[in-house]
């Protein structure tokens, strides 16, 4: 705590400090949150903004960029640091302290509504983008929030459900991005989770807050509820919660619902009315009832002080609103912000390439200037900004990929085949389309999308999902008649590409009758340019999945209705560390396409691959060539196998990549270094604990396309 602060707590009133500790509206209308800071010692008032896809400050635009799993596709924590620096200016640009972001939760199971917003199913992934990002974000002197701590892995009950998760478990999977968004990231705010887990509201989880992230983990920044995720005053208090978000009224932030919490429209906000949090009965637990819980003595003084100094030490550590400047009067000015820059515009595009995945390609990608295209799709000739909810972002600029393929190709047409599929949004006007994405009897009609394919070079069909935050997919499949589309273009059309631009994976039953294959994820305003530029090979598609695709929604871990959405309130997380490839592996279930798997057009050799031992574990050396004809990204990736553990232990575990771009005959070495820990497993007892023994490195361009395997000696 500086100086500063601790003179500030001396002479703040009992009354002043609660109103640090808990939200308030904010007077211009444009924050998530806002904390009215203290005219009379000249704290600032601290504006916090939703994230993670870009900055949704209301009624304003911002660079709309890929959504996150587009972003972790990229296996390229560098330009995570670029996006967050990006985003992190335009944060400033609207004048907000703090950015609600990023996501960093597991994706569990593959129809979670908000796996756009995260990373990935595997911790090491999620860490290394997470602390890109973070880094990016808090360069530009604002303040991330990682998000949300932790085990929010599905939407559907998220208010009540809890994740019934193993103490193994959640060290080895659910909390290490969080973890090292605090010890690498030196991230500023922590947002606790909706969800119980083991039976205990995240704001109420003493273990989890005091013992685990500011104890073990010595965090020291603030630890912000999630949107009326506060159940309690005084548990949260001595849990360790520091700040009650939104400290409003439901009725107060969202003047439009009704007394009930919603308004009259049959289809309310976010489509899930029974899903809202039932809305506080005071206006805010860490508003008067704290008050009179210190005064009662219930709670110490001292508690409130700890609370009231984590905020104060974020302002005086942002630089950007700085205590000790406003103490005297003069606030600092100097805003770092930037928005909607050519170079955001460009980087927007450049995370939506570097997130494309080549899922497959008989030969028939890039296409040729000269090819005439038929582009065919519901949605086609509208950008995939992101899925619905907080994470929403309204965009300057948006080129969708009708346009961004009518720029490039010799000759472009045009049909939807079937009518649009509906995107979920909190905050647009209307819904965009028919919700069940039925052909239409009018305008649009397979037959005449299977014509224009039939008189086309090519066929490119553009296919979405739609997912949201409040509710999880009710499958995996393509909603709509969107399967049966691509089956008859696939049928009349001499060569079929079919772009994905979905939340995570979903089921491919036409894989065998198409020619390529792209997922795009949400790609955000630069969905077109970004698609034209792989289509064409101007750029090489740079993603690897983060996520496995099974062939069904039933080969995941999450099959059972007790694993998810669960029963009674309750989540059984009954699979344990075997999450994503880790289950595929373990359950012999062979994927559609695997954890880490993507083509590049440039075709790479791993001449020589070599495992040698150093003082604190091991150097993975790899030489790589482009032996193609054209410039491509390769990702070399090293999973280990703790086979020495005493315990059931995933066959393969990423522990280290590298993202490597090379010119055509090009070659480069790449090391990646492994410490000995990277072969620990938790144990409940001792914790920690690295296996004595002989254990595995396995170094491929997938989790199921291995290279090299070599033993190590970890005794
Ligand atoms: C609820 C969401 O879970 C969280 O991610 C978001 O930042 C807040 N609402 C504020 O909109």
């Amino acid at each position: 705590m500086g100086s500063d602060v601790t003179a500030l707590l001396e002479e703040l009133t009992l009354a002043e400090k609660i109103r640090l500790v808990h939200g308030a509206a904010d007077p211009d209308g444009t924050a998530t949150g806002y904390v009215p800071g203290n005219d009379r010692l000249g704290i600032p008032p601290v504006t916090v903004v939703d994230g993670p896809l870009g900055v949704r400050a209301m009624g304003e635009r911002a660079t709309a960029f890929p959504a996150s799993i587009a972003l972790a596709a990229s296996w390229d924590p560098e330009l995570a640091r670029e996006f967050g620096t990006a985003v992190g200016r335009e944060t400033a640009a609207h004048d907000q302290d703090v950015l609600l972001g990023p996501g960093v939760n597991i994706i569990r199971t593959p129809a979670g509504g908000r796996n756009f917003e995260y990373y990935s199913e595997d911790p090491q992934l999620s860490a290394r983008m997470g602390v890109g990002t973070i880094e990016g974000i808090q360069s530009a002197g604002v303040s991330a929030t990682v998000k949300h701590y932790v085990a929010n892995n599905q939407e559907t009950n998220r208010y009540e459900v809890s994740a019934d998760v193993s103490e193994r478990a959640l060290r080895e999977l659910y909390l290490p991005a969080f973890r090292a968004a605090v010890e690498e990231g030196d991230v500023d705010a922590v947002m606790t989770a909706y969800n119980r887990v083991n039976g205990i509201h995240m704001s109420d989880h003493e273990r989890l807050l005091s013992d685990v992230l500011k104890g073990e983990w010595d965090f020291d920044g603030l630890v912000v509820s999630d949107w009326w995720g506060t159940r309690s005053t005084v548990d949260a208090a001595r849990a360790g919660l520091d700040l009650e978000m939104p400290g409003v009224e439901l009725t107060e932030y969202l003047p439009e619902l009704d007394a009930d919490g919603f308004d009259d429209d049959p289809s309310p906000p976010n489509g899930t009315s029974s899903d809202f949090p039932p809305i506080p009965d005071v206006p805010a637990y860490f508003g008067e009832p704290l008050r009179e819980a210190i005064e009662s003595g219930e709670i110490d003084e001292s508690i409130l002080d700890e609370k009231v100094s984590r905020l104060l030490s974020m302002l005086e550590s942002t630089g950007r609103q700085n205590v000790a400047e406003f103490e005297t009067g003069s606030p600092s000015d100097d805003s770092t912000g930037e928005l909607d820059t050519p170079a955001h515009r460009e980087l927007a595009r450049d995370i939506a390439i570097a997130g494309t995945v080549l899922l497959t390609n008989d030969g028939v990608l890039p296409l040729s200037e000269s090819d005439s295209v038929a582009v065919i799709g519901p949605n086609a000739d509208a950008a995939k900004l992101g899925g619905g909810g907080s994470s929403e972002v309204s965009p300057f600029t948006e080129t969708a990929p009708l346009a961004g393929i009518e720029s490039r190709a010799a000759d472009a047409s045009f049909e939807r085949g079937v009518n649009p599929i509906a995107e979920s949004s909190f905050f647009a006007d209307s819904e965009s389309a028919d919700a069940n994405g039925s052909a239409s009897t009018g305008e649009t009609s397979i037959d005449d999308a299977v014509s224009a394919a039939a008189s086309a070079d090519c066929a490119v069909v553009v296919a979405q999902d739609d997912a949201t935050e409040f509710t999880d997919r009710d499958s995996i499949e393509l909603p709509g008649r969107q399967n049966e589309l691509i089956d008859a273009v696939a049928a009349a059309a001499e060569r079929t590409v079919v772009v994905l631009r979905t939340s995570g994976p979903v089921e491919l039953p036409w894989l065998d009758a198409v020619d390529a294959v792209l997922e795009t994820w949400y790609p955000g305003q630069a969905d077109g340019e970004a698609l034209a530029a792989v289509l064409f090979g101007d750029a090489d598609p740079g993603g690897r999945l983060p996520v496995t695709f099974g062939r069904s929604a039933t080969d995941y871990p999450t099959a059972d209705e007790t694993a998810f959405p669960g029963t009674d309130d309750i989540a059984q997380y009954e699979e344990g560390v075997f999450v994503g490839y880790r289950y595929f592996d373990d359950r012999d279930i062979e994927p559609l396409f695997p954890f880490g798997h993507g083509q590049s057009y440039a075709t790479f050799e791993y001449d020589d691959v070599t495992v040698s031992e150093t003082d604190d574990g091991c150097d993975v050396t790899v030489d790589l060539r482009n032996v193609g004809t054209r410039a491509g990204k390769a990702v070399v990736q090293v999973y280990v196998g703790k086979s020495a553990a005493p315990v059931p232990t995933p066959e393969r575990e990423l522990a280290g990549f590298e993202s490597v771009e090379l010119g055509a005959g090009d070659s480069a070495t790449v090391t990646i270094s492994l410490a000995r820990e990277d072969f620990a497993y938790y144990d409940e007892d001792s914790g920690w604990t690295v296996p004595d023994g002989s254990n595995t490195v396995h170094v491929g361009r997938s989790s199921r396309d291995i290279q090299t395997t070599v033993d190590v000696d970890t005794r």
